[in-house]
């Protein structure tokens, strides 16, 4: 899955031949998962029409601050377009619109929505040899970088005046590459490595009947794709739950019992820079399995059980570089306890949750939750959603990664 996917693009367009490219471009963007909107200067409807845009985005493509052709004379909001964006890129990117940009000139949709644009900006220039190296192009450049924009040179080879130079817009394809690897280069977990378990365990008991809980496994799979949203390479160890996550930077491990989270665990926590372990893994389980399944009689049922290894507590004691989290859901004394437990595992962090707040815990989509550090920092969040959750314990990992 691209690091694009389900990120807003929206595409300027400036007046030139290699308009005729954004067709394909667009087509990349939608590709890679991304939701596209285009906007237009007025000028480059002459090279490529709204109608091909508007039909490969999905989207009315939009070049004037209100639609001529609509009675009701609808105003073309250049801020929430620029709002919208998560990334705004100006493909082609003339040396007038450029230059403009440059200048803080405002006297179309474009520019006004340049201007209003929060999102990181991206411009692919295209224009003639002499014009991509005329001082004046070359100063709008350097003021454009200076401003943060961040240019995706063109290439060289043959030009619309039939000379051959630097001055082609960049392909498509490697626009899109281009932006990705750039996004990626920049995400605060890229290069590192964050093993997780999720969701609970079952503790098979005959061949039928098992032993389990009620986690949802939502808040370990929050984390997982808010890590990898983050750039981080996620190995997602997760009991049986119903989650579902698509994500190239996340390998899903399923496994059943405590044994197997345990060996899953083992086998993968020294390659890692940080283990979150949100599962809620089973402390004890049937002492003894039978193979077929258990007949029931008349007399009372009891069952023995034995526990099991604390997977979290296994890994304090191994730990090296890695920075590890807990988690605890706790009824009273929770503080307390959680420090305990923080001390007691050798843990970095403990995430703790009390079962007395309202919407936090096992099932909900939300969840109120307070980290503690190992040097007892406390820092208690309001009631939020599991994703919110997610992205302030990374937030919080992230510091200590950066220490
Ligand atoms: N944990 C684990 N292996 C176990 C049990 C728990 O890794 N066998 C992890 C959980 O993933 C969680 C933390 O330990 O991060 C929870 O700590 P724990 O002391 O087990 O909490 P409880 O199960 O709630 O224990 P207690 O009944 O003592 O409160």
């Amino acid at each position: 899955m691209s690091i694009l996917s389900g990120k807003n693009i929206l595409l300027g367009i400036s007046a030139g031949i290699a308009a005729y490219k954004t067709a394909s471009l667009v087509r990349e963007f939608i590709k890679a998962g991304a939701n596209v909107k285009v906007i237009m200067t007025p000028a480059s409807k002459d090279f490529v029409t709204p109608l091909t845009l508007s039909t490969l985005s999905k989207n009315p493509v939009h070049s004037s601050f209100y639609n001529e052709d609509d009675e009701n004379a609808e105003w073309n909001n250049h801020v929430e377009l620029g709002l919208w964006a998560d990334y705004f890129l100006v493909a082609p990117a003339t040396a007038n619109t450029l230059s403009k940009m440059a200048s803080g000139t405002c006297d179309n949709l474009l520019l006004a929505t340049y201007l209003s644009a929060k999102c990181p900006v991206y411009f692919a220039p295209a224009m003639d040899l002499d014009m991509y190296k005329h001082p004046s192009t070359l100063n709008t450049f350097n003021t454009l970088e200076s401003f943060g924009n961040i240019m995706i040179p063109a290439t060289t080879g043959e030009l619309a005046s039939g000379l051959v130079g630097q001055g082609r817009l960049a392909e498509p394809e490697d626009i899109v590459a281009f932006i990705e690897a750039n996004i990626l280069k920049k995400l605060p977990l890229r290069g590192k490595k964050i093993l997780i378990t999720a969701g609970p365990t079952y503790e098979a008991l005959d061949p039928v009947r098992f032993i389990g809980n009620h986690s949802s496994g939502k808040m370990g799979f929050e984390i997982a794709k808010a890590s990898a949203n983050l750039g981080a390479e996620v190995c997602l160890i997760t009991g049986p739950t119903h989650q579902e996550v698509k994500h190239s930077f996340i390998e899903v491990i399923p496994v059943v019992s405590a044994e197997d989270m345990y060996n899953a665990t083992h086998k993968y926590f020294k390659t890692v820079d940080v283990a979150i372990l949100s599962a809620a893994v089973a402390d004890y389980k049937p002492k003894e399995f039978s193979n077929s399944k258990i007949k029931k009689k008349d007399a009372a049922f009891i069952l023995e059980l034995e526990k099991t290894k604390d997977i979290l507590a296994s890994l304090g004691a191994i730990k090296t570089k890695q920075i590890l989290v807990g988690f605890a859901l706790e009824t009273d004394n929770e503080l307390e306890n959680a420090k305990g437990k923080l001390k007691k595992k050798n843990l970095d962090l403990i995430v703790l949750n009390s079962l007395k707040d309202k919407g936090a815990g096992f099932k909900s989509d939300t969840n109120k939750v307070t980290i503690i550090d190992s040097k007892n920092n406390i820092k208690t969040y309001k009631l939020k959603s599991k994703a919110e959750v997610a992205t302030d314990i990374l937030s919080v990992i992230t510091q200590k990664l950066n220490a």
